[in-house]
């Protein structure tokens, strides 16, 4: 039976085989923010890689985008992020430490009431929070609270060189807007019609309270978000599609369906945006085997699009604000928003509606975790511990390693043509340096599923050893069929 990961074990091993260092290491390193090493940027990139081919490449109806980070203020005023995007959070009276309130264990239960990522401040402001039995998480001091205040997440930043015209600007939250804010342009450039979604990878940024377990929760992150258009009426049922397309998604890349489940949001849990909203969750190796959000669900009306209609229709205000978003309320919707730049005219159905959007939000960082905590294992070969990464062969870092047995007899010059032919098509790495089965642990760790060994036949018979990383099986191969062999056993 594969063993249940710690964190610990998973930090060690990333920062030991260089997956993930923490950021500014030799500075002393810096809070929330983590580098991927070698095996952890191909990991990650076998990631998006795969988000992508699912959600883009294998679809005929979603288009890729890829949007800057900054983006004009008003987007943010009119997606709601300037105003709401903001924890509730609550300052120790002892020793001033702020803390998310639903991150608050309580002393009677010794549970937290964490849900969401981010929660609707106004909903959650109006909602009564008893701190009385809640304990602060830095000095143990039980219901000594401030009253709970809304704490906002977004980080600022300046643009322009000059005095007079610089701008504040935000690191974008989320990837969302960035897609909202292209529909027009995607629809005119395109042939796409609805039902059809836009999809995108790229860093996100939030000014988290707590951050949180390694590359969990940290304030620069990676999201893979989709938006689905779809004519209203027709949102549940590809709020089913995309639900099951998700969650089969993380189990053909070999997550254990033991640890992966939907949970419903509570409807005094949605944001003020959504219909209806599910996430994934995995169950994370925390404390006792949390499950925590993957990734979110949501069925996000027609809010958005609608939003940015009335976004446009205030930009006099913000022209005459000099850019103050305090000083503005978005103007009213226009009674003929169904004819605004945002609206969509379905020429088949000769009907104007503005779309609903599905829209399915990964972290992209964060299902690499899950990636790596699923793929954890260790066993006891020969009364020696072995330890491994079954990583499904999409997201191996490396497909494949090379080794002569020995560095003598020509295997080295054999090998190494081997490994210049693999890796025009594969990862592939290259090692002779120490005793083979050394070599054969150390890409184990690093969860190769193939070894390649040129030994003394080879010369006699043209052919080498391959080695399955799972169930350490060995086959001869002849060296022409090698390629052919990893493509067919990888399915790449
Ligand atoms: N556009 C919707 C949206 O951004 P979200 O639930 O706030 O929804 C979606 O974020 C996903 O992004 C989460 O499920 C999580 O995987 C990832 N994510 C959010 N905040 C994160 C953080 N601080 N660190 C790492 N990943 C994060």
């Amino acid at each position: 039976m594969a063993k249940l990961a710690k964190l610990d074990d998973i930090v060690s091993l990333c920062r030991r085989r260089g997956f993930i260092f923490q950021s500014s290491e030799i500075y002393g390193g810096l809070a929330s923010c983590y580098d991927y090493g070698p095996l952890g940027a191909e990991l990650k990139r076998n990631v998006r890689n795969a988000w992508w081919k699912h959600v883009v490449q294998m679809r005929d109806d979603v288009v890729g985008l890829d949007c800057s980070i900054l983006m004009h203020p008003m987007v943010w005023k009119a997606s709601g992020h300037a105003d709401k995007f903001a924890d509730l959070v609550t300052v120790c009276k002892k020793c001033n430490t702020r803390t998310r309130v639903d991150h608050l264990q309580d002393s009677r239960e010794g549970t937290a009431e964490e849900h969401t990522e981010h929660v609707d401040i106004e909903t959650e402001a109006a909602r009564p929070h008893d701190l009385a039995g809640k304990v602060c998480p830095a000095c143990g001091t039980v219901g000594q609270f401030t009253p709970p205040m809304a704490f906002k997440l977004m980080f600022e930043t300046q643009m322009g060189a000059n005095v007079d015209d610089t701008m504040t600007l935000y690191l974008r939250p989320e990837t969302a807007q960035g897609i909202f804010a292209n529909f027009r342009n995607v629809l005119d450039s395109t042939r796409v019609k609805v039902p059809f979604g836009i999809a995108q990878i790229g860093k996100s940024f939030r000014n988290e309270v707590t951050t949180k377990a390694f590359i969990f929760r940290t304030r620069e992150f990676e999201q893979a978000e989709l938006e689905f258009f779809c004519k209203p009426g027709t949102d549940e049922q590809w709020y089913e599609h995309w639900k099951q397309q998700r969650f089969d998604w993380y189990l053909n890349l070999g997550i254990k369906k033991e640890n992966l489940r939907f949970r419903d949001h509570d409807p005094d849990e949605l944001a003020h945006y959504a219909k209806a909203c599910v996430d994934v969750e995995y169950k994370f190796p925390f404390g006792s085997g949390d499950w925590q959000e993957l990734e979110g669900i949501a069925n996000r009306t027609d809010y958005d699009l609608r939003q940015h209609q009335r976004g446009i229709r205030t930009m006099n205000d913000w022209y005459e604000s000099k850019g103050d978003l305090t000083k503005i309320s978005l103007k009213a919707e226009s009674e003929d928003y169904l004819k605004g730049p945002l609206a969509y005219f379905d020429e088949e159905a000769r009907e104007r509606y503005v779309p609903y959007v599905i829209e399915p939000s990964a972290g992209v960082d964060r299902s690499t975790l899950a990636f790596l905590v699923d793929a954890y294992d260790e066993e006891e070969v020969k009364g020696e511990q072995r330890n491994l990464l079954r990583f499904s062969p999409a997201l191996a870092p490396v497909k494949a390693a090379v080794f002569p047995l020995v560095k003598k007899d020509g295997m080295p010059d054999i090998a190494m043509n081997i490994y210049n032919d693999l890796k025009k098509q594969f990862t592939t790495f290259y090692d002779e340096k120490g005793a083979v089965g050394r070599r054969y642990r150390r890409q184990d760790e690093a969860g190769t599923p193939y070894c390649i060994t040129v030994d003394g036949q080879t010369k006699k018979d043209n052919t080498v050893t391959v080695r399955e990383r799972d169930s350490m099986e060995q086959a001869r191969v002849n060296i022409d069929q090698v390629k052919t062999f990893l493509r067919e056993k990888l399915d790449l």
